[in-house]
């Protein structure tokens, strides 16, 4: 399995407040290829398996609502260390706490609403990149 790649989704709230170019130049800028990109939408369906491991939690049904609120942009980044650099560069889940020039800090409005998302380990990168894409749509 490789160990250079993750997965990204651009949440509703950043292509709803016009910050698709923004975001994906701060992601080129610090170094990351992108494999794969497209804009869609996810079904309750998909939100609810891509997030199955929170699916006990109290957040579940608004992160699914969230999820499914509008259009996202999803993409496979390509980088040395991925995972832990990606997470590094979009910051803490709530932006309150994300560090100054993170992604979060800069255009997340909420814990809910946190602008992106980036996979939290290399197993997981791979499956989520695979729940997107197939494999003629990642070059
Ligand atoms: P993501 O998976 O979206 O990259 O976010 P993350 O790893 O930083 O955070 P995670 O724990 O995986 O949670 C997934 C998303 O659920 C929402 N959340 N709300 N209200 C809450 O306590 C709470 N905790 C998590 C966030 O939108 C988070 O991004
Ligand atoms: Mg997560």
């Amino acid at each position: 399995m490789t160990t250079n790649r993750t997965f990204t989704m651009l949440k509703p709230d950043a292509v709803k407040n016009g910050h698709i170019g923004a975001i994906l130049d701060k992601i080129s800028a610090a170094g990351f290829r992108i494999v794969a990109m497209k804009k869609t939408q996810m079904t309750v369906a998909d939100a609810a398996h891509f997030y199955a491991v929170h699916n006990e939690r109290p957040f579940f049904g608004e992160l699914v609502d969230f999820m499914t609120s509008g259009p996202i942009v999803a993409a496979i980044l390509e980088k040395d260390n991925a995972v832990e650099d990606f997470r590094a560069l979009i910051g803490a889940t709530n932006p309150a706490d994300a560090a100054e020039g993170t992604i979060r800090k800069m255009f997340a409005t909420s814990m809910g609403e946190n602008a992106v998302h980036g996979s939290d380990s290399d197993k997981n990168a791979a499956i989520e990149g695979a729940f997107h894409f197939s494999g003629r749509e990642m070059f």
